[in-house]
């Protein structure tokens, strides 16, 4: 089954193309892929302008389609169904692609499905090389989520934790802010901290010892305070640096220690992680370092798909339709929505 997967609930316009048949294959599926990211558009407003983000989607999604098509070799009545996302996310956004989907799955007569964003990011470890096998637990880490979930099988999720405030990439691109770097902060703090000691400065890190539940909206606090007494929004390269390496390191140290007592709570030994903050080096290889201690293991996707993309989303679509799930004609988007009011795939 050939599934088109359609991207489009921020600031990405993600199409993708996922072949059950050549699961086998090196490419794991995956056909071809065509990404446009819209990071210049909205760096000028050091944020995603919603309106200007639906806009480009529908300037885009037609030449990216055509582009797939190409680089896959084969013609759009070659698809047997399509997958675009249904949130959450941005509503203008989410409505641009979910439009686009369903309107071409029915000028060619396939079914179609409406993907909930974070099970695309928590089952996309499963594209990869050493992919996991249910039961797991994922950390899905976002500009928009922070997510502990206990995943018992496709739809099987019970959020064990989430953050009661900011995400944790909200908190990158925050702290990004604050020390002049470009949208979008994630990347640009974890490049600024290669250069830095981790342990120059003590941050605090927020509800360690209390359940699984995140907060980050301190940390804005922490490093406004820090940068003022250190002048290092301006000044000193080795101070800047040694700013972003212990912010990172605060967020990513709590981000690790919850993973640790999710996975003993739950009694379970493989943990995934998704989504753009898990592209993050630091937060990869301190896992692998903690991990091993408990004779757990770590799976993540490979960098391309960590951050939001369209094959995420084929993929997630192939496992429901698969199961004879799919969507009637009505498109409806939903910007909240919660990973754990999905229907379970039945095995
Ligand atoms: O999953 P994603 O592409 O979009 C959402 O669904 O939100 O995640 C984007 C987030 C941004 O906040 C970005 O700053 C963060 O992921 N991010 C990173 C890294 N790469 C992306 N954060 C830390 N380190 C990175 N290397
Ligand atoms: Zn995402």
């Amino acid at each position: 089954m050939k599934v088109l997967g359609l991207e489009t609930s921020c600031d990405e316009t993600g199409l993708a193309i996922f072949d059950s048949e050549r699961m086998a294959d090196d490419s794991h599926g995956l056909l071809g892929q065509v990404l446009y990211s819209q990071i210049e558009l909205h760096a000028t407003y050091g944020g995603v302008v919603p309106e200007l983000a639906s806009r480009d989607h529908i300037r885009k999604l037609v030449p990216l389609i055509n582009e797939l098509l190409e680089q896959c070799h084969i013609s759009k009545q070659q698809i047997d169904a399509i997958a675009y996302t249904k949130g959450p996310g941005l509503i203008g956004a989410l409505m641009t692609g979910a439009l686009f989907g369903r309107t071409l799955a029915y000028a060619l007569d396939v079914p179609a499905i409406g993907i909930h964003h974070m099970e695309g990011h928590l089952l996309s470890p499963l594209i990869g090389d050493n992919p996991p096998k249910f039961p797991f637990v994922s950390l899905l880490v976002s500009g928009g989520h922070t997510l502990l979930v206990a995943a018992r099988g496709v739809g099987q999720y019970e959020i064990l934790g989430e953050s009661i405030d900011d995400a944790a990439g909200e908190c990158f691109d925050k702290a990004a802010k604050m020390l002049n770097l470009p949208y979008p902060g994630g990347p640009n703090v974890a490049k600024l901290a290669l250069d830095g000691n981790p342990n120059a400065y003590d941050l605090p890190r927020p509800m360690l010892h209390k359940g699984l539940d995140f907060s980050f909206s301190g940390m804005k606090t922490a490093v406004h305070n820090l940068i003022k007494d250190t002048k290092g929004s301006d000044d000193d390269p080795k101070i800047r640096a040694d700013i972003a390496a212990s912010f990172q390191h605060a967020v990513v140290d709590t981000l690790v220690k919850k993973c640790v007592k999710a996975l003993k709570q739950v009694q379970m030994n493989q943990l995934v992680i998704a989504g753009g903050v898990s592209a993050n080096i630091h937060l990869r290889s301190m896992l692998e370092q903690e991990l091993a201690k408990i004779n757990a293991t770590v799976h993540y996707a490979p960098l391309e798909l960590c951050t939001d993309n369209g094959a995420m989303i084929a993929f997630a679509g192939y496992q429901r339709l698969q199961a004879g799930q799919c969507d009637d004609l009505a498109v409806s988007c939903v910007p909240r929505w919660h990973i754990d009011e999905l229907p379970a795939v039945k095995e």
